[in-house]
């Protein structure tokens, strides 16, 4: 979703800005502008589409001069994609980006903002000529920031520059997030770190409702009453260079392949001295105690959650339940006398699964967040903290979080039981392996993405159990990335009305991984195969039959999400390439959903 950089110091100030940018263009964005300030004016250009055309516009930046500036990726959400809503949008004496939503903008307008011309549709334009209106009614522009934080209703990070202090820079936060990144001789804002990772790895967080001034040299953190705060940068160990494709053709390529070596990172992190997986003593006796596991998460992250249900259930023996974060907020189930909640969000800013997470820490329970992102909102705020170490994902589509999850998942639910009776550090051992000979068979997926997918409308992943899960996440895949209407369906569930879908040629997809359910699902094939439906079926070695296209090393029965999951990607991968669509930034669709 839309992204923010901001610089200040003493090189060229564009320069970072599109380098910045760039770095967020994964996030998703249909539109971007830069303002720097250069010779007493500012200097102002925004473009739609890919950024390309703004680096274009800006002769690759050198047209836009100065040593300070504010830059922005746009994701629609008020007033289309266009020149005019793009950001930065400038006042009288202010120039000002937006990440957010302005809940009251409609009464902002009333109350304080009658008769201005505005020239875009959007929330974060009144907020510019809110600040004007403050500054021109006399208030300092730290007063005025104050006042408009007072006002203002809803999410919104932004990046501030004032042409009468054009040496300056000032950030305000609430619930979007917003760092600020800590240099020699230049600082920086941005909505995510990794638009600041090239220059710097540290950063300061500011919470919501806060505000910070920041010249090259300085930066000053205050509450919204304009208490100064004291705080300690963080250190940040992402790597520059994971955030590269290399020669990879996409992303989503790059990421796909690199499951196994993040199975075999996770182990790594999670070793015991004593050869054993386990999580920290204390998160797990705060397990120990609950006596229900409340998992909270969104899209893939919720499919995760989901087989994370069923290892805390059936691994570590405690009940536990899952839940899409938007509904928990809006229909919270009647809790447990003790509960506990994990938060799993690759990006640790998902703006559902944050207000799930605010509602619950307000009423005083323990949290722990399963997160790729060191220093995210989530990872910060919780009670706990547990790191995916899938490296930086790029591509819109989570795949290498998503194993991620999986694997961390079954170490949380093996600690909580002791557990020694499977070995879990083998097993995951294995399960790299067994992935790493799937992604040696892609021309393979190729040509079954040809026969199966190509010039498809529809189709269908059918699974019991938990390959149930793995089809809700291989549909979600095939669909967000390829465009082909895709549906999971539990394989029983279909002949309860689904099964009317299937024509001749529908393609259906089974995944069978677990031996009690195999002969069930078979059956639901030779169903949908006598409506004439083109059945591909994935399964496990040991219980494979002749006729499964696609045929997966055994592994423990737990883990076998982890590895069915690998050919949908694959397929999903080659069925959109196969039909020319933007792989690593699908249409509509953001990498961090940073609102409501
Ligand atoms: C789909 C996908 C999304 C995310 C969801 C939650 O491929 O990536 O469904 O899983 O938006 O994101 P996080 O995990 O960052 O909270």
């Amino acid at each position: 979703m839309c992204g923010i950089v901001g610089y200040v110091g003493e090189e060229n100030a564009s320069a970072h800005l599109l380098a910045g940018l760039s770095k967020l263009e994964y996030r998703g964005y249909d539109s971007a502008g830069i303002v720097t300030y250069f010779e007493n004016s500012f200097q102002l250009f925004k473009t739609i589409g890919k950024l390309e055309n703004l680096i274009k516009e800006t002769d690759d930046g050198k047209l836009a001069g100065g040593s300070i500036g504010i830059g922005h990726t746009r994701w629609a959400t008020h007033g289309k994609p266009s020149r005019e809503n793009a950001h930065p949008h400038l006042g009288h004496r202010f120039a000002l980006v937006h990440n957010g939503i302005i809940e009251n903008e409609a009464e902002i307008k009333k109350k304080y903002l009658k008769g201005i011309d505005f020239k875009s549709k959007t929330d974060s334009e009144k907020v510019v000529w809110l600040l004007e209106k403050f500054v021109s009614e006399g208030e300092d522009v730290v007063s005025a920031i104050k006042h408009i934080m007072a006002e203002l209703e809803g999410s919104y990070a932004l990046g501030i520059m004032d042409l009468l202090n054009p040496d300056t820079l000032y950030a305000v936060k609430n619930k979007s997030p917003l760092l600020i990144g800590k240099g020699e001789g230049f600082n920086m804002l941005g909505s995510d770190m990794g638009a600041m990772l090239e220059k710097t790895n540290k950063f300061f967080e500011i919470a919501d409702k806060e505000f910070a001034v920041i010249t090259k040299d300085k930066i000053k953190i205050f509450t919204s009453y304009g208490k100064e705060i004291k705080k300690e940068p963080f250190e940040a160990h992402l790597d520059p260079e994971d955030i590269q494709k290399g020669a990879y053709p996409h992303y989503m390529l790059k990421e796909i392949e690199e499951q196994p070596s993040v199975i075999r990172r996770i182990i790594k992190e999670y070793s015991m001295p004593d050869g054993t997986l386990k999580i920290n003593e204390k998160i797990c006796n705060d397990i120990k105690k609950a006596d229900k596991i409340y998992i909270i998460a969104c899209g893939t992250s919720y499919h995760a959650a989901l087989v994370g249900r069923v290892y805390f259930e059936k691994i570590a023996g405690k009940a536990a339940d899952a839940f899409i974060a938007s509904e928990f907020k809006t229909n919270m189930p009647r809790l447990s006398k003790k509960p506990i909640f994990i938060f799993i969000s690759q990006s640790g800013e998902t703006a559902d699964m944050r207000a799930a997470f605010v509602n619950i820490k307000e009423m005083g329970y323990k949290s722990i967040a399963l997160t790729n992102t060191p220093g995210s909102t989530l990872y910060r705020e919780a009670d706990h903290a547990l790191l995916l170490y899938a490296g930086a994902e790029i591509a819109v589509a989570s795949t290498k979080a998503y194993t991620a999850q999986l694997a961390l998942l079954s170490i949380m639910a093996a600690s909580v039981k002791n557990l020694i009776a499977i070995n879990l550090k083998r097993e995951l051992s294995l399960a790299a392996n067994v992935i790493e000979g799937l992604c040696l068979e892609k021309e393979k997926y190729k040509l079954l993405a040809q026969e199966y997918l190509l010039e498809k409308d529809h189709c269908f992943y059918i699974g019991r159990g938990l390959d149930y899960y793995s089809s809700l996440e291989a549909s979600l895949k095939l669909k967000e990335i390829s465009y082909i209407h895709t549906e999971g369906f539990p394989a029983g569930e279909l002949k309860h009305g689904p099964i009317a879908l299937i024509e001749k040629g529908t393609p259906v997809i089974a995944i069978i991984t677990q031996e009690n359910i195999n002969l069930n699902t078979r059956s639901n094939i030779k169903e949908v195969k006598s409506r004439g439906a083109k059945v591909l079926s994935v399964s496990l070695k040991g219980i494979s039959s002749h006729k499964d296209s696609i045929v997966i090393d055994d592994v423990h029965e737990f883990l076998s999400p982890l590895v069915s999951i690998v050919p949908a990607h694959f397929l999903t991968y080659y069925a959109a390439l196969q039909k020319g669509c933007d792989i690593d930034k699908p249409r509509n669709l953001a990498k961090s959903v940073t609102v409501e």
